[in-house]
Protein backbone atom coordinates (compact mmCIF):
# COMPACT_ATOMS: atom_id res chain seq x y z
CA UNK A 1 0.00 0.00 0.00
CA UNK A 2 1.35 3.72 -0.71
CA UNK A 3 0.27 6.83 1.21
CA UNK A 4 0.47 10.51 0.65
CA UNK A 5 1.23 12.37 3.30
CA UNK A 6 0.43 16.40 2.77
CA UNK A 7 1.63 18.92 4.67
CA UNK A 8 4.17 16.65 7.12
CA UNK A 9 5.72 19.16 9.33
CA UNK A 10 2.94 20.47 10.57
CA UNK A 11 1.84 19.33 14.34
CA UNK A 12 -0.31 16.49 13.30
CA UNK A 13 2.02 15.99 10.05
CA UNK A 14 5.03 15.55 12.21
CA UNK A 15 2.97 12.44 14.08
CA UNK A 16 1.64 10.94 11.54
CA UNK A 17 5.06 10.64 9.36
CA UNK A 18 5.30 7.97 12.63
CA UNK A 19 1.92 6.57 12.53
CA UNK A 20 1.47 5.55 8.76
CA UNK A 21 4.79 4.40 8.45
CA UNK A 22 3.83 0.65 9.17
CA UNK A 23 0.82 0.80 6.78
CA UNK A 24 3.06 1.11 3.71
CA UNK A 25 5.02 3.26 1.08
CA UNK A 26 4.91 6.65 2.61
CA UNK A 27 5.61 9.75 0.05
CA UNK A 28 5.74 12.59 2.88
CA UNK A 29 5.59 16.14 1.83
CA UNK A 30 5.20 19.77 2.86
CA UNK A 31 4.70 22.50 0.62
CA UNK A 32 8.45 23.64 -0.04
CA UNK A 33 9.35 20.05 -1.31
CA UNK A 34 11.40 20.48 -4.21
CA UNK A 35 10.74 16.66 -6.52
CA UNK A 36 6.30 17.26 -6.22
CA UNK A 37 4.40 20.02 -5.69
CA UNK A 38 2.86 19.94 -2.14
CA UNK A 39 2.64 24.10 -1.90
CA UNK A 40 -1.32 24.60 -1.29
CA UNK A 41 -1.28 27.87 -2.12
CA UNK A 42 -0.66 26.48 -6.05
CA UNK A 43 -4.03 24.28 -5.89
CA UNK A 44 -3.50 23.82 -10.23
CA UNK A 45 -0.40 21.89 -9.60
CA UNK A 46 -1.40 19.37 -6.78
CA UNK A 47 -3.61 16.89 -8.91
CA UNK A 48 -0.38 16.37 -10.61
CA UNK A 49 1.25 15.50 -7.43
CA UNK A 50 -1.24 13.15 -6.91
CA UNK A 51 -1.45 10.80 -10.66
CA UNK A 52 2.22 11.37 -10.67
CA UNK A 53 2.24 9.41 -6.82
CA UNK A 54 -0.57 7.35 -7.43
CA UNK A 55 -1.08 6.84 -3.92
CA UNK A 56 -4.22 4.18 -2.61
CA UNK A 57 -4.91 7.17 0.47
CA UNK A 58 -4.16 10.31 0.79
CA UNK A 59 -3.60 12.12 4.01
CA UNK A 60 -4.26 16.04 3.84
CA UNK A 61 -2.70 17.58 7.17
CA UNK A 62 -1.54 21.20 5.44
CA UNK A 63 -3.87 24.23 6.22
CA UNK A 64 -3.67 27.78 7.10
CA UNK A 65 -4.27 27.49 11.13
CA UNK A 66 -3.03 31.11 11.97
CA UNK A 67 -6.90 31.95 12.93
CA UNK A 68 -6.63 35.81 13.41
CA UNK A 69 -4.07 36.22 10.55
CA UNK A 70 -6.78 34.39 8.06
CA UNK A 71 -8.98 37.45 8.66
CA UNK A 72 -6.53 40.00 6.60
CA UNK A 73 -5.89 37.32 4.47
CA UNK A 74 -9.20 35.46 3.29
CA UNK A 75 -8.37 34.39 0.07
CA UNK A 76 -4.84 32.29 0.69
CA UNK A 77 -7.02 30.95 3.86
CA UNK A 78 -9.45 29.84 1.12
CA UNK A 79 -6.94 28.59 -1.25
CA UNK A 80 -5.30 26.39 1.77
CA UNK A 81 -8.07 25.30 3.53
CA UNK A 82 -10.85 25.06 0.25
CA UNK A 83 -9.48 25.33 -2.78
CA UNK A 84 -6.63 22.93 -2.80
CA UNK A 85 -8.29 20.30 -0.46
CA UNK A 86 -10.74 20.40 -3.04
CA UNK A 87 -8.25 19.67 -5.89
CA UNK A 88 -6.29 17.12 -3.91
CA UNK A 89 -9.75 15.55 -3.18
CA UNK A 90 -10.90 15.19 -7.08
CA UNK A 91 -7.68 13.37 -8.14
CA UNK A 92 -8.04 11.23 -5.33
CA UNK A 93 -11.45 10.29 -6.76
CA UNK A 94 -9.70 9.73 -10.31
CA UNK A 95 -7.17 7.37 -8.70
CA UNK A 96 -9.87 5.50 -6.62
CA UNK A 97 -7.85 6.83 -3.30
CA UNK A 98 -9.14 6.89 -0.07
CA UNK A 99 -8.95 10.74 1.09
CA UNK A 100 -8.52 11.83 4.95
CA UNK A 101 -8.83 15.51 5.97
CA UNK A 102 -8.98 17.51 9.25
CA UNK A 103 -11.26 20.29 10.17
CA UNK A 104 -12.55 22.08 13.24
CA UNK A 105 -14.36 22.69 15.96
CA UNK A 106 -14.31 26.15 14.52
CA UNK A 107 -17.26 25.48 11.95
CA UNK A 108 -19.77 25.85 14.83
CA UNK A 109 -21.22 29.02 15.94
CA UNK A 110 -20.26 27.96 19.66
CA UNK A 111 -23.75 28.56 21.35
CA UNK A 112 -25.12 26.66 23.86
CA UNK A 113 -23.19 23.71 25.90
CA UNK A 114 -24.46 20.29 24.50
CA UNK A 115 -21.36 18.90 22.47
CA UNK A 116 -21.77 19.44 18.75
CA UNK A 117 -22.85 16.19 17.14
CA UNK A 118 -21.28 15.75 13.35
CA UNK A 119 -24.90 16.42 11.37
CA UNK A 120 -25.68 19.61 13.85
CA UNK A 121 -25.91 22.73 11.74
CA UNK A 122 -22.53 24.66 11.10
CA UNK A 123 -22.43 28.46 11.58
CA UNK A 124 -18.52 29.81 11.58
CA UNK A 125 -17.54 32.50 13.14
CA UNK A 126 -13.90 33.59 11.58
CA UNK A 127 -12.32 33.07 8.26
CA UNK A 128 -10.69 30.20 9.42
CA UNK A 129 -13.62 28.21 10.58
CA UNK A 130 -15.76 29.23 7.08
CA UNK A 131 -12.88 28.17 5.03
CA UNK A 132 -12.17 24.73 6.62
CA UNK A 133 -16.00 24.59 6.63
CA UNK A 134 -15.97 25.23 2.45
CA UNK A 135 -12.80 22.49 2.63
CA UNK A 136 -14.58 19.71 4.48
CA UNK A 137 -17.72 20.35 2.32
CA UNK A 138 -15.56 20.23 -1.07
CA UNK A 139 -13.45 16.93 0.38
CA UNK A 140 -16.88 14.93 0.51
CA UNK A 141 -18.26 16.45 -2.46
CA UNK A 142 -15.65 15.70 -4.77
CA UNK A 143 -14.23 12.57 -2.86
CA UNK A 144 -17.33 9.96 -1.57
CA UNK A 145 -14.12 7.48 0.10
CA UNK A 146 -13.10 10.00 2.96
CA UNK A 147 -12.42 10.55 6.08
CA UNK A 148 -12.95 13.91 8.06
CA UNK A 149 -12.14 13.94 11.53
CA UNK A 150 -13.00 17.73 12.79
CA UNK A 151 -10.61 17.78 15.75
CA UNK A 152 -9.90 20.93 18.73
CA UNK A 153 -7.50 22.72 20.52
CA UNK A 154 -4.67 20.44 19.09
CA UNK A 155 -1.35 20.47 20.66
CA UNK A 156 1.79 18.69 20.55
CA UNK A 157 5.21 18.16 22.11
CA UNK A 158 6.93 19.45 19.07
CA UNK A 159 6.68 22.94 18.25
CA UNK A 160 4.91 25.73 20.05
CA UNK A 161 1.57 25.32 21.76
CA UNK A 162 -0.97 26.59 24.32
CA UNK A 163 0.53 24.85 27.29
CA UNK A 164 4.12 25.65 26.58
CA UNK A 165 3.01 29.39 26.25
CA UNK A 166 1.90 28.90 29.96
CA UNK A 167 5.03 27.54 31.24
CA UNK A 168 6.90 30.18 29.57
CA UNK A 169 5.07 32.61 31.38
CA UNK A 170 4.72 31.05 34.38
CA UNK A 171 8.28 31.14 35.20
CA UNK A 172 8.47 34.71 34.10
CA UNK A 173 5.38 35.89 36.40
CA UNK A 174 3.70 35.64 40.06
CA UNK A 175 0.05 35.95 38.09
CA UNK A 176 -1.31 35.01 35.17
CA UNK A 177 -5.28 35.87 33.26
CA UNK A 178 -6.55 32.90 31.25
CA UNK A 179 -10.07 32.66 29.45
CA UNK A 180 -12.32 30.69 31.23
CA UNK A 181 -15.41 31.10 29.26
CA UNK A 182 -14.65 29.01 26.45
CA UNK A 183 -14.99 24.98 26.19
CA UNK A 184 -13.09 22.34 24.86
CA UNK A 185 -10.72 19.67 25.16
CA UNK A 186 -7.32 19.88 24.46
CA UNK A 187 -6.23 16.92 21.80
CA UNK A 188 -2.84 15.73 21.13
CA UNK A 189 -1.53 15.39 17.75
CA UNK A 190 -0.11 12.11 18.68
CA UNK A 191 -3.86 10.74 19.21
CA UNK A 192 -5.30 12.16 16.64
CA UNK A 193 -2.76 10.24 14.51
CA UNK A 194 -2.82 7.39 15.80
CA UNK A 195 -6.26 7.19 15.31
CA UNK A 196 -6.07 7.66 11.90
CA UNK A 197 -3.80 5.38 10.93
CA UNK A 198 -6.49 2.92 13.26
CA UNK A 199 -9.37 4.30 11.36
CA UNK A 200 -7.63 4.20 7.34
CA UNK A 201 -6.89 0.63 8.71
CA UNK A 202 -10.31 -0.47 9.51
CA UNK A 203 -11.86 1.55 6.30
CA UNK A 204 -9.93 -0.33 4.04
CA UNK A 205 -11.69 -3.59 5.15
CA UNK A 206 -15.26 -2.04 5.49
CA UNK A 207 -15.75 0.55 3.23
CA UNK A 208 -19.28 1.52 5.22
CA UNK A 209 -16.49 3.41 7.63
CA UNK A 210 -15.95 6.28 5.76
CA UNK A 211 -17.54 10.07 6.81
CA UNK A 212 -17.26 12.45 8.91
CA UNK A 213 -16.36 12.47 12.40
CA UNK A 214 -15.54 14.49 15.86
CA UNK A 215 -12.30 13.51 17.23
CA UNK A 216 -11.39 14.96 20.21
CA UNK A 217 -9.53 14.06 23.76
CA UNK A 218 -12.22 12.79 26.44
CA UNK A 219 -13.52 15.14 28.86
CA UNK A 220 -13.83 18.74 28.60
CA UNK A 221 -12.37 22.06 29.99
CA UNK A 222 -11.69 25.85 29.70
CA UNK A 223 -8.41 27.84 28.52
CA UNK A 224 -8.12 28.58 32.30
CA UNK A 225 -9.02 24.95 33.52
CA UNK A 226 -6.12 24.37 31.03
CA UNK A 227 -3.54 26.60 32.40
CA UNK A 228 -4.05 25.49 35.98
CA UNK A 229 -3.47 22.17 34.98
CA UNK A 230 -0.44 22.64 33.24
CA UNK A 231 1.27 24.23 35.97
CA UNK A 232 -0.15 21.99 38.63
CA UNK A 233 1.51 19.23 36.76
CA UNK A 234 5.28 21.33 36.15
CA UNK A 235 4.84 22.25 39.83
CA UNK A 236 4.44 18.40 40.93
CA UNK A 237 7.35 17.35 38.53
CA UNK A 238 9.69 19.50 40.45
CA UNK A 239 10.51 22.68 37.79
CA UNK A 240 10.52 25.74 40.02
CA UNK A 241 7.95 28.80 38.64
CA UNK A 242 6.45 31.77 40.11
CA UNK A 243 3.03 31.15 39.13
CA UNK A 244 0.81 28.36 41.19
CA UNK A 245 -2.41 27.04 39.69
CA UNK A 246 -3.96 29.79 42.37
CA UNK A 247 -2.21 32.94 41.09
CA UNK A 248 -4.15 32.03 37.27
CA UNK A 249 -6.71 34.13 37.35
CA UNK A 250 -10.30 33.64 35.67
CA UNK A 251 -11.19 36.45 32.73
CA UNK A 252 -13.42 36.57 29.73
CA UNK A 253 -13.36 36.00 26.22
CA UNK A 254 -13.84 40.16 26.22
CA UNK A 255 -10.42 40.83 28.52
CA UNK A 256 -8.45 39.59 25.13
CA UNK A 257 -9.66 41.27 22.19
CA UNK A 258 -8.39 39.36 18.74
CA UNK A 259 -9.33 39.62 15.19
CA UNK A 260 -11.10 36.42 14.82
CA UNK A 261 -13.74 35.01 17.12
CA UNK A 262 -13.91 31.93 18.47
CA UNK A 263 -16.59 30.18 19.48
CA UNK A 264 -17.16 29.44 23.26
CA UNK A 265 -18.33 26.51 22.87
CA UNK A 266 -16.71 23.96 21.08
CA UNK A 267 -17.61 20.46 22.75
CA UNK A 268 -17.60 17.67 20.26
CA UNK A 269 -19.24 14.50 20.57
CA UNK A 270 -17.58 11.49 19.59
CA UNK A 271 -19.98 8.65 20.21
CA UNK A 272 -19.59 8.18 16.56
CA UNK A 273 -16.25 7.72 15.90
CA UNK A 274 -15.95 5.50 19.55
CA UNK A 275 -18.61 3.91 18.31
CA UNK A 276 -17.89 2.76 14.63
CA UNK A 277 -14.22 1.87 15.37
CA UNK A 278 -14.59 0.22 18.69
CA UNK A 279 -12.28 3.35 20.59
CA UNK A 280 -12.08 5.03 23.48
CA UNK A 281 -10.71 8.10 23.46
CA UNK A 282 -8.63 9.09 26.71
CA UNK A 283 -9.29 12.01 28.83
CA UNK A 284 -7.38 15.34 27.85
CA UNK A 285 -5.02 15.54 31.16
CA UNK A 286 -3.60 11.90 30.45
CA UNK A 287 -1.88 13.49 26.67
CA UNK A 288 -1.20 16.68 28.39
CA UNK A 289 0.36 15.17 31.04
CA UNK A 290 2.49 13.16 29.32
CA UNK A 291 3.43 15.84 26.50
CA UNK A 292 4.45 17.95 29.78
CA UNK A 293 6.34 14.71 30.51
CA UNK A 294 8.19 14.84 27.08
CA UNK A 295 8.92 18.27 26.76
CA UNK A 296 10.02 19.35 30.91
N1 LIG B 1 -4.03 23.48 15.68
C1 LIG B 1 -5.26 23.37 16.17
O1 LIG B 1 -5.55 23.75 17.30
C2 LIG B 1 -6.34 22.73 15.33
C3 LIG B 1 -7.65 22.68 15.86
C4 LIG B 1 -8.65 22.08 15.09
C5 LIG B 1 -8.36 21.55 13.84
N2 LIG B 1 -7.09 21.62 13.36
C6 LIG B 1 -6.83 21.09 12.01
O2 LIG B 1 -5.91 20.00 12.12
C7 LIG B 1 -5.10 19.93 10.95
C8 LIG B 1 -3.63 19.91 11.34
O3 LIG B 1 -3.35 21.09 12.09
P1 LIG B 1 -1.95 21.34 12.80
O4 LIG B 1 -2.22 21.84 14.17
O5 LIG B 1 -1.05 20.19 12.61
O6 LIG B 1 -1.46 22.61 11.94
P2 LIG B 1 0.01 23.20 11.75
O7 LIG B 1 0.92 22.70 12.80
O8 LIG B 1 -0.19 24.67 11.55
O9 LIG B 1 0.47 22.52 10.38
C9 LIG B 1 -0.05 22.94 9.17
C10 LIG B 1 0.78 22.34 8.06
O10 LIG B 1 0.40 23.00 6.84
C11 LIG B 1 1.60 23.39 6.20
N3 LIG B 1 1.41 24.51 5.29
C12 LIG B 1 1.40 25.84 5.54
N4 LIG B 1 1.28 26.52 4.41
C13 LIG B 1 1.21 25.62 3.41
C14 LIG B 1 1.12 25.67 1.99
N5 LIG B 1 1.07 26.84 1.33
N6 LIG B 1 1.08 24.53 1.28
C15 LIG B 1 1.17 23.33 1.90
N7 LIG B 1 1.29 23.20 3.22
C16 LIG B 1 1.30 24.33 3.97
C17 LIG B 1 2.55 23.74 7.31
O11 LIG B 1 3.88 23.79 6.81
P3 LIG B 1 5.02 24.53 7.69
O12 LIG B 1 4.98 23.96 9.06
O13 LIG B 1 6.28 24.19 6.96
O14 LIG B 1 4.65 25.98 7.65
C18 LIG B 1 2.30 22.55 8.22
O15 LIG B 1 2.97 21.40 7.75
C19 LIG B 1 -5.51 21.13 10.09
O16 LIG B 1 -6.44 20.72 9.14
C20 LIG B 1 -6.17 22.07 11.08
O17 LIG B 1 -7.09 22.94 10.46
C21 LIG B 1 -6.07 22.18 14.08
Amino acid sequence: MKVLLLGKRGQVGWELQRSLAPLGELVALDFDSTDLNADFGRPEQLAETVLKVRPDVIVNAAAHTAVDKAESEPDFARKLNATSPGVVAEAAKQIGALMVHYSTDYVFDGSGSKPWHEDDATGPLSVYGRTKLEGEQLVAANCPRHLIFRTSWVYAARGGNFAKTMLRLAKERDRLTVIDDQFGAPTGAELLADITAHAIRTTLEDESKTGLYHLVAGGETSWHGYAKFVIEQTGEAGVELKASPSTVDAVPTSAFPTPARRPQNSRLDTSKLQSTFGLTLPHWQAGVARMLRETL
